[in-house]
Parts: C-alpha cells; sequence; structure tokens
C-alpha cells in the first residue's frame, strides 16, 4: 500500500478513538512506518520524537531489542489460554514479581487487559466485598477533575464532562470531593477537609474512594502534594472506607518512583496499574489488592454466585503480554532506570527554566517524568493547542496538549540531546503563535 492508499482506506473503514472524525476533513492522518527509541517515523521518512509516550504507554522506547527478544521467545511456546482453570509461568512470575514490587501487603493480583477493564474490577470488587459482609453500600467518591477511564464505571467516577455529560442517564451512583488543586500542602489540607466532611457525613454508605496519585493526568496534569494522599489513607482507616489508586498512568516510575504511592509511604486497599505495565507494548491490566478483599471471596462453591467474584475477561493474563510486562520489570531493573532517571528529572526541570520570561506561559509544574504548563491570554475559539501541535509535528515533535495545557511525559530513555530538542520546539512554538 502506497501511503496515500493506506491514509483513505483508514478513513474509509475506520472509526478512531477519542475523534471527530470530521477534523480529518482538514487534518491529514500521520501513517507510521516503524518506530524506535524514542521516535517514530512516517513513510516519507521524517522522524518525529514521541513526547509523550504514545497516550503515556511507551515508557522503555519503541522497539525495545530486550523487551522484543522475550516476546518473540514466548510466541513460539505458548500464545495464549484461558486463566480459568488454567495456569501457566508469564502470568505467576508476573503475580509474584508484583506483589514484591507494590507497597507492602497489596498481596493478591487479579488480571484484567487494559485500564479501564481494570477500574471495572476494582469498583465491583469493592462494591462486593461489603455485599459479602452483609452491608448495603451504593456511592462510590472520586475527586473533581479526575480521569479514570470510560466505560461505564470508570466513566461514572470520573469528572469530565466532555466525555461522561452525555452518558449521564446510564451512570453508577457517584459523589465527588474536592480535588488538591496544586502542589501546596496547603492546597491538600483544604481538599482533606472537603473529604472529611463527606464522610463524617456519608461513610456508611460509601463503598470507596478512587484517586489518581499525584498527578490527574487527563485533568489537565494537576499535580498535588503527597501529603493529600497520607490524610487519605488516615480518613479512609478512621471512615471504613476502601482507598482505590488508580496507577494506570502514573505507575512504572512515572513520577520519580516506581509507584506513585510511595511518595506517602501509603498501602492503598486496591491499586490499579496498566500502560506501563507492559511498557506499552501489549494490552494488559491488573488490580492489586490486599488479602483481605481475597479472603472475603473465599468460600464454598455457591451456585447463585453470590460471594464469588464471577468476573472475567477472555484476554486475562495473556500470556504475551505478560511476558512482556516481565521484560519491562527486568529491563527497569537491569538498567536501573529509576534511579538514572533522577538525572533527566533534573535536566527537565533546568529545561523548563527556559520557559519562565514568555507572557503566555504559566503554572509550571513538573512531578518526576511529567511536566506541563498552561498557555494563557487565547480565547478558546482560538484553539491554541490544536495550532501547537501542529507546529511542534511540523518541527518533528509529538506534543498532543490536552485544551491549552502543554505536557511533556517521553519515554525513559530519552537523552538529554532530544530533551533538548524537545524544548527548542515548544520555545519556537510559544514564539510564532
Ligand atoms: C488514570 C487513568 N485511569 C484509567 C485509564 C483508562 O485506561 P485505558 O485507556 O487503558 O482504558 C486512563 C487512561 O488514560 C488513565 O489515565
Amino acid at each position: 500500500m502506497t501511503n496515500q492508499e493506506l491514509k483513505e482506506e483508514d478513513l474509509k473503514y475506520i472509526f478512531h478513538p477519542c475523534t471527530q472524525m470530521k477534523d480529518h476533513e482538514k487534518l491529514p492522518l500521520i501513517s507510521i512506518k516503524k518506530a524506535y527509541g524514542v521516535y517514530l517515523e512516517d513513510f516519507e521518512g521524517n522522524r518525529y520524537i514521541d513526547a509523550i509516550s504514545s497516550w503515556w504507554v511507551n515508557t522503555l522506547g519503541h522497539s525495545n531489542k530486550f523487551i522484543n527478544e522475550k516476546i518473540k521467545a514466548q510466541l513460539d511456546n505458548l500464545e495464549h489460554i484461558l486463566l480459568a482453570g488454567f495456569t501457566h509461568e508469564p502470568a505467576v512470575k508476573l503475580a509474584k514479581k508484583l506483589v514484591e514490587l507494590t507497597p507492602n501487603g497489596l498481596d493478591k493480583v487479579f488480571f484484567a487487559d487494559n485500564g479501564s477493564s481494570g477500574i471495572e474490577v476494582a469498583l465491583k470488587m469493592a462494591f462486593h466485598y461489603h455485599a459479602n459482609k452483609g452491608e448495603k453500600r451504593e456511592y462510590f467518591v472520586s475527586l473533581e477533575n479526575s480521569y479514570h477511564g470510560e466505560t461505564i464505571g470508570a466513566l461514572s467516577v470520573s469528572d469530565m464532562g466532555l466525555y461522561k455529560d452525555v452518558y449521564n442517564p446510564i451512570l453508577i451512583k457517584t459523589l465527588r470531593a474536592k480535588s488538591p488543586k496544586s502542589q501546596t500542602k496547603e492546597e491538600a489540607k483544604i481538599a482533606l477537609l472537603d473529604m472529611e466532611n463527606l464522610l463524617k457525613e456519608k461513610h456508611k454508605n460509601i463503598v470507596a474512594i478512587i484517586v489518581e496519585p499525584l498527578i490527574q493526568c487527563a485533568g489537565n496534569m494537576n499535580m498535588y502534594h503527597s501529603d493529600y494522599l497520607v490524610g487519605l489513607r488516615e480518613l479512609c482507616d478512621l471512615y471504613d472506607v476502601f482507598l482505590i489508586a488508580d496507577e494506570v498512568a502514573v505507575g512504572f516510575g512515572r513520577t520519580g518512583k516506581l509507584f506513585a504511592c510511595e511518595w506517602a509511604e501509603i498501602t492503598p486497599d486496591f491499586m490499579i496499574l496498566s500502560k506501563g505495565l507492559t511498557a506499552g507494548y501489549l494490552p494488559l491490566s491488573v488490580v492489586m489488592m490486599k488479602q483481605k478483599i481475597y479472603d472475603a471471596f473465599y468460600c464454598e462453591y455457591d451456585t447463585k454466585g453470590v460471594k464469588s467474584f464471577l468476573h472475567s475477561h477472555s484476554y486475562t493474563g495473556n500470556p504475551l503480554s505478560c511476558t512482556a510486562a516481565l521484560a519491562g520489570i527486568e529491563f527497569l531493573e537491569n538498567e536501573n532506570v529509576i534511579e538514572n532517571n533522577k538525572k533527566t528529572i533534573r535536566f527537565i526541570q533546568e529545561q523548563l527554566k527556559r520557559l519562565e520570561s514568555f507572557p503566555t506561559v504559566t503554572n509550571i509544574r513538573q512531578q518526576g517524568m511529567v511536566c506541563a504548563f498552561d498557555i494563557v491570554g487565547y480565547k478558546s475559539e482560538d484553539r491554541i493547542g490544536i495550532k501547537f501541535y501542529e507546529y511542534a509535528l511540523k518541527m518533528g515533535v509529538i506534543l498532543r496538549p490536552l485544551g491549552n495545557v502543554i505536557y511533556f511525559m517521553p519515554p525513559y530513555i530519552i537523552t538529554q540531546e532530544e530533551i533538548e530538542k524537545v524544548f527548542d520546539t515548544i520555545v519556537k512554538s510559544l514564539k510564532n503563535l
């Protein structure tokens, strides 16, 4: 297929995710032929730095040789089997490794196959736990500005009107609490007070609180202080409500530690991991949980399925995905990636200073391997984010703004030279807007 044929056939057959397809009457698709390291290469040989890790999944670079080889070897042995009644080495090894790596007390692993399905599992399991204990609890609490995915349960606990409002009539019952609006300790305190007031009044009817630890990524990269997580854990203990940590986007080193919860030294009751779990290679998610949750479902076979957790996805624990995850973790460990990232994080911090003098730039923020800033002084109809995207693309950098928020979330293997190129592009884009 030629590049032109590919684009035409695409628009003939594919309904793209999160896209108003009419936009493609003006905005051409970019067909990618191959990817390696931080680069995506199109059919004309143009290279683009993947400065957003392909929707935040690709943590260790594209076509990572080590991971490629492990997946190829697995492919010749076992590509997929069901995980009910059967087991396989990649799933067992991965579960054991994840129990070792995640905060103390997360002792059991339930496999699913993408971030949203992991969220659904945690919500259902938390609700069902209380039912098994003879309690009827109805509400989930999430934070303002939150995003947890787009299946019905995940969307219900999200607070993104744009994705959600049209579906309101079919969503499940949720309550919303204030989110800390910046990285200050003061904001953490204000939001905790709001949560405490809500819990005081309604805790007996609350199943769980779900949060994105440290960064509300889709929520304009809103970053907050780890004190909030410390306080939240205390409140959940005090009011006997589950704490669900959605580390789908921030897990596996994104915040500067392996898991964001480590900054607060807390153990949530459930932790959901996906995206970086397989280093962006294959779809997989896991729900890590405490032993007492697993125990609440452990009983004699009940024919009506009242107590058992009868939830499954066809590709649960796929051996290739588990192998990719194990290889990614081995790479992280062998190459000392989290430790080496500290230098990269400091370098990004230095580069961010180049943006301080722009009157159109505000709210510059960073948490580990993510940084962001807001562009101000434009009207929404200016669609400044899209203009920024198009300009950066011409310069060979993929930056996909969230409205007026520009963020940088690269694969960890990015070099200082490549980071400098991204910031050169940002500076030029700001000058040319
Ligand atoms: C925090 C968070 N939770 C859940 C999800 C949903 O994951 P998926 O897109 O794999 O369904 C996302 C996706 O961006 C996310 O950022």
